[in-house]
């Protein structure tokens, strides 16, 4: 088997992320958002797990019951999911972290989903990422639509330092009518695709 030469190397992050509430508190607003919808049971996508597998973690205590699909960019946070899940397989039940670029998303490869978190959209997305044909965020947007079911979420986090640059974007997704903006939680916009 030959392994064909990359054009260009992933746009990696190459970073450990501890979980800093002060500075990001997006994973922490949207597990109290689940908790104060009363919302169990449900299938999660969560762009940017960080090194330290919050939202993975309590959605798999039995009052979410929610399972996660969560995506890293970043090798160290990789390691950090093969670490934790060795130590607790358990968890690997009902939580999963892979290795890869959210813009290289094909949903051949992804289940439906009945909520999904967009919270980094336009903030590691770079020319480096065109270099190897990537999707850009507002295709992101449009792919991770069709993959949540009607009835489902979508939400997005304005504390992003990004988040100038994805409100546009978000509006201009919104404006395509399939989904209805709820009211913000915390950090947080919610977004409820339509029937
Ligand atoms: C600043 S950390 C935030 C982690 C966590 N959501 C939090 O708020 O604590 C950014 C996260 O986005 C992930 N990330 C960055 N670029 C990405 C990409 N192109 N595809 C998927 N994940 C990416 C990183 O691996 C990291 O987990």
């Amino acid at each position: 088997m030959t392994t064909p030469a990359a054009a260009a190397p992933m746009n990696i992050w190459n970073v450990h992320w501890d979980l800093d509430v002060a500075q990001c508190p997006c994973d922490v607003h949207f597990v109290e958002w689940l908790e104060a919808e009363g919302l169990s049971g449900k299938r999660v996508f969560h762009f940017g797990t960080g090194g330290h597998h919050y939202v993975g973690l309590r959605c798999a205590e039995p009052a979410l019951a929610c399972t996660v699909l969560g995506i890293t960019a970043s090798p160290p946070e990789y390691e950090s999911f093969v670490t934790l899940a060795t130590a607790n397989p358990a968890l690997t039940k009902s939580y999963s972290a892979y290795f890869g670029d959210i813009y290289t998303s094909n949903p051949r490869l992804l289940p439906r989903f009945d909520i999904v978190t967009l919270f980094h959209a336009c903030e590691f997305r770079t020319p480096a990422n065109d270099a190897y044909g990537a999707l850009t965020d507002r295709e992101v947007m449009d792919l991770f639509t069709a993959q949540t079911d009607a009835g489902g979420y979508l939400l997005f986090y304005t504390g992003s330092f990004a988040y100038a640059s994805a409100e546009p974007l978000i509006a201009d997704w919104a404006a395509a009518g399939l989904v209805e903006e709820l009211a913000p939680f915390r950090t947080l916009r919610i977004f409820r695709k339509r029937g």
